[in-house]
C-alpha cells in the first residue's frame, strides 16, 4: 500500500515524525513537503533533529495570500498524485497545506486520512477553522485526538470511520523529552528553574493588531521574571511594521530569540514558571510539562486543558495579563487528556486494518 503524506509547517513536522516512524513499518510512504514554512528554524531543523525522512517532493510553495498559497499547493499536489498514484493520502491538522492536500485528494477520489480530526474553535474567522471543517468533511478515515473531537464530528453528521487514538503530539513529547533534557542546561541561558516565563505569539488575531501586540508586550515588561520570546517570523515582521522593536529593546526582562528547535522548545517549556501562548501545540505541551498555561485567545480547540483548570484564556486588552501570570497556579495535572502516548502506532494499525 502506498500513502502520500502532505506536510509543510512547523507543527506538522512535529506530528509527521512519530507517525512516519510507525507508518513505515507497515506501508510505503511518499512524503510531500509543501514548503509553506521554509526558514531553516521553521522547517529544516525539524527534519534534522526529529529524523524525519527526506521528502520525496519539495514543492517550495512558500508564503503568500491564502488563495495563492493554497491554490499553488493544490496544483502541485495534483501533479504528484498523477505521478505517484497513491492508494490513500494523509494530512495533518488545519493549515493551508492540510486543505490543499484534502482538496487535491477528494477531487481525484483518493481516500483521505485526517490526523487531528474533529477539532473546532467554532470561530469561522480563523482560517484554520475553515481548513479543518472542510478537510473533515472530505475525509475517509478520521483520527480524532479526544472524545470532544469525536462529538464535534458527530454534530456535523460525520459518524463513520472516526477513531479516537489520542494525540500524536503526546507521542512526540514522550519520545523527545529525555533527549531534550540531556542536550540543554538552564545555565546556558543564565536562567533558573521556574524563574522565567516562556511566550509564543503568532495567531493573526494577535499579530495583526498593533493595539493587542502592544498590550501583550507591555504586560510582559511589568513582570519581575525574564520572558523568553522565540519569535515566529510573522510576529517579527509585524513588530517592525508597528515600530515596536524599540519597546522590545528597551525592556530589560524581554529576551527575544529566533524560533527555537523542537528539542530546545520542549526543554524551555518544562522548566518555565508559566507559558503564555496562542499556539495550539504549545497549550498541550504546557499540560504535558505540568506548567501553567495562559492562552491569548477568545477560545481554544483544546478545551480539556481549560476544563481541568491548567489553562486559562486571557484577553490582553481587557484583562490584567501581568497579574494573571503572577497568580495563576493550577496543581492537578493527573488526568491523561490526550491518550496514552501510542497514538501513532494505533494510527498505523488502523490504516492497515482499513485499507487491508
Ligand atoms: C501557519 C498556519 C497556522 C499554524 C502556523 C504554525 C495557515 C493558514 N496557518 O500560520 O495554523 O498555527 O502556521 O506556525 O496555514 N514566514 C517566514 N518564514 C517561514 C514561514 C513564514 O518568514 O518559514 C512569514 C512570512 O512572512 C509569512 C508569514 O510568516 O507570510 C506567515 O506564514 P504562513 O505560513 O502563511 O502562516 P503562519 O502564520 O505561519
Ligand atoms: N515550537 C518550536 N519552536 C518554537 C515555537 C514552537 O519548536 O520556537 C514547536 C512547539 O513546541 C510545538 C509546535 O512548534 O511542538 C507548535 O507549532 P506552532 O505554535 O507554530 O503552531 P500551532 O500548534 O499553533 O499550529
Amino acid at each position: 500500500m502506498k500513502i502520500l503524506t502532505i506536510a509543510g509547517t512547523r507543527p506538522q513536522l512535529v506530528k509527521v515524525a512519530p507517525v512516519s516512524r510507525a507508518l513505515r513499518k507497515h506501508v510505503t510512504e511518499v512524503l510531500v513537503n509543501t514548503g509553506q514554512h521554509y526558514d531553516y528554524n521553521m522547517a529544516g531543523v525539524f527534519f534534522e533533529e526529529l529524523n524525519i525522512p527526506k521528502p520525496d517532493y519539495d514543492l517550495g510553495i512558500g508564503s503568500g495570500t491564502h488563495g495563492k498559497q493554497t491554490g499553488d499547493m493544490l496544483a502541485k499536489i495534483e501533479e504528484v498524485i498523477f505521478q505517484e498514484k497513491p492508494d490513500a493520502m494523509l494530512v495533518y491538522g488545519d493549515t493551508n497545506s492540510t486543505l490543499a492536500g484534502a482538496l487535491a485528494a477528494s477531487k481525484l477520489h483518493i481516500p483521505l486520512i485526517h490526523i487531528e480530526a474533529g477539532l473546532r474553535s467554532y470561530n469561522r474567522k480563523m482560517p484554520e477553522e475553515i481548513n479543518r471543517v472542510l478537510t473533515d468533511h472530505v475525509s475517509t478515515l478520521l483520527f480524532a485526538p479526544t472524545e470532544t473531537a469525536v462529538t464535534n464530528l458527530n454534530k456535523e453528521g460525520i459518524v463513520q470511520n472516526i477513531i479516537n487514538v489520542g494525540d500524536v503530539m503526546y507521542d512526540a513529547v514522550l519520545y523527545n523529552t529525555t533527549i531534550a533534557e540531556k542536550k540543554y542546561d538552564l545555565k546556558q541561558y543564565g536562567l533558573r528553574e521556574k524563574e522565567y516565563v516562556l511566550a509564543t505569539i503568532h495567531r493573526a488575531e494577535n499579530t495583526d493588531s498593533k493595539e493587542t501586540l502592544t498590550a501583550i508586550l507591555k504586560a510582559f515588561t511589568k513582570l519581575d521574571e525574564t520572558v523568553l520570546l522565540p519569535l515566529h517570523p510573522r510576529t517579527k515582521n509585524k513588530l517592525s511594521e508597528y515600530g515596536l522593536t524599540e519597546l522590545l529593546n528597551n525592556a530589560n526582562n524581554l529576551q527575544v530569540m529566533e524560533p527555537v528547535s523542537y528539542l530546545e522548545m520542549l526543554f524551555l517549556e518544562k522548566h518555565a514558571k508559566a507559558i503564555v501562548t496562542d499556539s495550539g501545540g504549545v497549550q498541550k505541551e504546557a499540560y504535558f510539562s505540568k506548567v501553567p498555561c495562559l492562552t491569548l485567545r477568545p477560545e481554544t480547540e483544546w478545551v480539556e486543558t481549560i476544563e481541568v483548570g491548567c489553562n486559562r484564556l486571557v484577553n490582553p486588552l481587557t484583562e490584567d495579563l501581568t497579574k494573571i501570570i503572577q497568580e495563576f497556579n493550577p496543581t492537578d495535572y493527573s488526568k491523561q487528556l490526550y491518550g496514552d502516548g501510542h497514538a501513532s502506532e494505533k494510527i498505523a494499525q488502523e490504516i492497515v486494518k482499513y485499507f487491508g
